[in-house]
């Protein structure tokens, strides 16, 4: 009878009308979600119902997804205060709690966040889709206003930086194709129309570029896999989740240069004889998704996106696809999951996406920093970026250096550049009164390092030595925060964004914190530090996809270098 009643409800007009906009693709279910809860403000049981008779999907399906992803569940209005490692560092549990005292008398509702990418605004807050900070307790009552929330562009490279990347950062106008043009954008793919297919892939293979987004697996090496692999379909995926907690190196680039990511992405369309292409943006990051968009028409208007590309055979359309707040969306099978309309739960790997991708097609996935490269690779040469860096990896990084050093922010160097010199050069030392303490390094997903690492060399062979390099991030801390307390930090991170599809991950990240919760309050008991081993270890052996795996990293870190405080 329920189920009756159901079927000849009526869905609601607006719904249809967004469904339409999105051809009732049911795989469009986020994008559908999202832009209700964007008009609305809120999401509804039946709002979410009605999704899902518009789309003809199970409501189940649609449920799942409205109950994953962390930007749904919120009221639109939610003010988000990070609670990353950044952040927690300069206070964001005290400007949390200030922010709940208020809701009690306003109706503004807060939350906690993980990383929202705004690490060099720490404390951040997202307050609806406006990117604000430095957020202080004084003046809470003030986060909407753009009060100094005006986001870092370094336009101007610092002392001892070498800028492939970012190079003309302060000339080029993201929202202006001409400028970028004029400062050598889509130059690459000219040469390369121009040229057969199979060169673009051994300049990259000579290269030795390496992904940036935290494997560092061989880009040429999986471009090829795709170009030799025998299917009609093919796809690029260009992932832009980061959310990495202290990396935002992405969102600098795709605000100083979007054109320059379009282009990498359309190189690999070229080469492997592919005709789309996705981005995958945070759903966080609502204003740089705005400058891709503008990007993609003006890229469009101008003929070097779309059909028959500057009166060549290649056609090619790329298309922005936004997350809504899960950090396993990054994991590239998660994240083509949740491109194809589900939850964002990985897939069993292999088959990797190389081979079976989106749609099981052939698919590459590669990070923002790493599309950016290819023009450069294009326009230069392979043998000319291998010259640059060191023998363990190639090329210059964007790096992200943060905490209690004078000038946090990021810098784009070669590899091989070591901890000190980073906190000296670019980081202009440490904080008046501050003395180093330790370094996290390479994210959440990172290594917890004593002063014994200054000096160690990060590059591809760092994480031989117990130093990770990751997605390029660094936190610098003094001496008033503990290894444990930071560690803490880490595994209510992990435990909160573990996507709960396998046990050692789901219960394993909660028994850790707790472990840690216990020794942070000082009440360890004697079995705790070699519980924390193990767990640690079954993290490690057991869990189905990376970011279990990685939990284990930064507890693997601390316990060996600053033993005495597990004991
Ligand atoms: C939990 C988790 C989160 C990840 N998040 C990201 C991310 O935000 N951005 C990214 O490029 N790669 C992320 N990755 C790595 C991707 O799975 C994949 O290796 C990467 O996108 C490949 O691109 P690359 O080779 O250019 O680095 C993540 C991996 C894991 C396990
Ligand atoms: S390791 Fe964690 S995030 Fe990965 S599948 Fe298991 S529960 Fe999900
Ligand atoms: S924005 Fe807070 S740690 Fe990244």
């Amino acid at each position: 009878m329920q189920k009756e009643v159901l079927r000849h409800k009526t869905i609601n007009a607006e719904i249809l009308d967004i469904a339409a906009k999105y051809t009732n693709d049911p795989e469009a279910v986020l994008e559908v979600l999202l832009e209700l809860h964007a008009l609305r403000g809120v999401l509804k049981e039946d709002d979410v119902g009605d999704v899902a008779r518009a789309l003809s999907i199970p409501a189940e399906r649609a449920f799942g997804i409205s109950t994953f992803y962390s930007m749904l569940q919120a009221p639109k209005t939610t003010i988000r205060v990070c609670d990353g490692p950044a952040c927690w560092l300069k206070g964001a549990g005290d400007i949390l709690s200030t922010y709940k005292a208020q809701s009690l008398e306003s109706d503004l509702d807060s939350e906690r966040s993980s990383c929202l990418g705004l690490c060099d605004l720490a404390p951040a807050v997202l307050v609806g889709e406006m990117q604000r900070g430095p957020s202080d307790i004084k003046h809470v009552a003030e986060v909407g206003e753009d009060r100094n929330g005006r986001i870092p562009k370094y336009d101007h490279p610092v002392q001892g930086e070498k800028r492939i990347l970012l190079q003309h950062a302060e000339d080029i106008d993201p929202y202006n194709i001409d400028s970028a043009i004029e400062f050598g954008a889509y130059q690459a793919l000219k040469k390369a129309l121009a040229e057969p297919k199979e060169k673009i892939i051994e300049e990259l293979e000579t290269s030795g570029l390496r992904g940036r987004g935290g494997a560092g697996f061989p880009v040429g090496k999986k471009w090829r896999f795709v170009a030799e692999a025998k299917s009609d379909e093919k796809f690029i995926i260009c992932n832009a989740d980061e959310s990495e907690p202290l990396t935002f190196k992405d969102r600098v680039l795709m605000d100083a240069n979007p054109h320059k990511i379009l282009e990498g992405i359309l190189l690999a369309g070229y080469a492997v004889g592919a005709q789309d292409g996705f981005i995958y943006i945070r759903g966080e990051y609502t204003s740089q998704a705005k400058k891709l968009e503008t990007a993609i028409q003006q890229a469009e208007e101008k003929g070097w996106l779309g059909e028959n590309i500057q009166g060549s055979e290649f056609s090619f359309h790329i298309h922005l696809h936004r997350g809504a707040g899960a950090y396993i969306c990054g994991e590239e099978s998660a994240l083509i999951e949740s491109l194809e309309g589900k939850r964002g739960e990985p897939r069993i790997r292999p088959p990797y996406p190389a081979s079976y991708g989106y749609h099981g097609e052939p698919t590459i996935v590669n990070n923002v920093e790493s599309f950016a490269y290819a023009p450069e690779i294009v326009n230069h040469g392979g043998n000319w970026f291998l010259s640059i860096g060191n023998q363990t990896m190639s090329g210059t990084k964007l790096f992200t250096l943060l905490g209690h050093i004078n000038r946090p922010g990021l810098f784009e160097a070669p590899y091989g550049i070591t901890l000190r010199k980073a906190i000296e050069e670019f980081g202009d030392g440490m904080s008046p009164g501050s003395n180093f303490h330790f370094a996290l390094t390479g994210g959440a997903a990172g290594t917890i390092v004593s002063s014994e690492y200054l000096d160690t060399p990060i590059d591809g062979s760092s994480i031989d030595k117990g130093l990770a390099l990751g997605s390029g991030a660094i936190l610098i801390c003094d001496q008033t925060v503990s290894p444990l307390e930071m560690l803490r930090e880490l595994m209510f991170f992990f435990e909160v964004e573990s996507c709960g599809k396998c046990t050692p991950c789901r219960i394993g990240t909660r028994n850790a914190r707790i472990a840690l919760d216990r020794m942070v309050a000082g009440k360890k008991s004697n079995g705790d530090a070699k519980a924390l081993l193990n767990l640690a270890e079954l993290l490690k052996n057991s869990s189905f996809c990376g970011l279990g795996q990685s939990a284990a990293m930064p507890i693997l870190s601390a316990v060996s270098n600053f033993e005495q405080l597990f004991l």
